[in-house]
């Protein structure tokens, strides 16, 4: 079986579009659907036919083009059972603990509460590709908008276990920012020094930095390693939990400048 092809590029301003391709069978998905028009002149640039798109959670920058799309492509719309009433045009409901095959792959679908309540992620794991959306950027994590700040600890921690050459790919380009706030808690990691380093002259040269990996993120997101006695002692939290230190981290950087 040939490996699927991924391509990604930036829409609106900083979501990632991602188009999923099997050569084989000609299936093409889309995890979520930010700008039709973006990724329809993507499709139609490659020759390829919208079969699905693969819905993370129900914020508008992620499924603004769900209905467009399905409009021109006929498209298969998967989404979270937990959101149903808020994703334009779903057709197939999945929720944590699922799998179902797409093109003649397994995908495995995560829970991911905490950014919104229904949040789910999609790993199709014959490829090492986690499509994380909103719940894990590289460096960071999202916002607590629906959930605790422990779902999210949860959401976010779950994927440690994952090989650690497992693709993250994220929901938008914020690892600058993201790295800006990580070397505030974490300065003397040196796999956190030269990631930002790399990930500097990557927006210098105009591009993208995603996707990473697990093995990487672990190595560097503050939000994988409450465990770190540096993020601790730098927090004054020597004795917390793993989920306290999180939730501390998740409220800096909410006010982090
Ligand atoms: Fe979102």
């Amino acid at each position: 079986m040939s490996h699927l092809e991924m391509h990604q590029f930036i829409c609106r301003s900083d979501n990632y579009g991602l188009l999923v391709h099997d050569h084989q069978s000609g299936a093409t998905a889309s995890v979520d659907a930010p700008d039709a028009s973006v990724i329809e002149s993507e499709l139609k640039r490659r020759g390829w036919q919208l079969t699905h798109i693969f819905t993370t959670h129900h914020h508008t920058d992620h499924v603004e083009g769900n209905l467009a799309l399905r409009e021109q492509f006929g498209s298969i719309i998967v989404g979270p059972k937990l959101e149903a009433e808020k994703i334009p045009g779903i057709r197939k409901q999945v929720e944590g603990g699922d799998t179902f095959t797409w093109a003649g792959r397994e995908v495995k679908v995560f829970a991911c509460p905490g950014h919104t309540k229904g949040h789910i992620a999609y790993l199709i794991k014959s490829e090492f590709s986690l499509f994380a959306a909103d719940t894990v950027f590289s460096l960071g994590c999202g916002r607590v908008f629906e959930g605790t700040f422990e779902e999210m600890f949860h959401s976010v921690n779950q994927f440690r276990t994952l090989s650690p050459s497992t693709y993250l790919y994220c929901g938008h380009e914020y690892t600058e920012a993201n790295g800006r706030f990580a070397m505030t808690v974490e300065p003397g990691n040196r796999a956190l020094q030269q990631r930002v380093g790399a990930v500097t002259k990557l927006r210098q040269d105009g591009k993208m930095t995603c996707p990473t990996t697990i093995g990487e993120e672990l190595k560097t997101n503050p939000f994988l390693r409450c465990d770190s006695p540096e993020i601790r002692r730098n927090l004054n939290m020597e004795a917390a939990t793993d989920a306290e230190v999180f939730a501390e981290l998740r409220k800096r950087k909410d006010n982090f400048k």
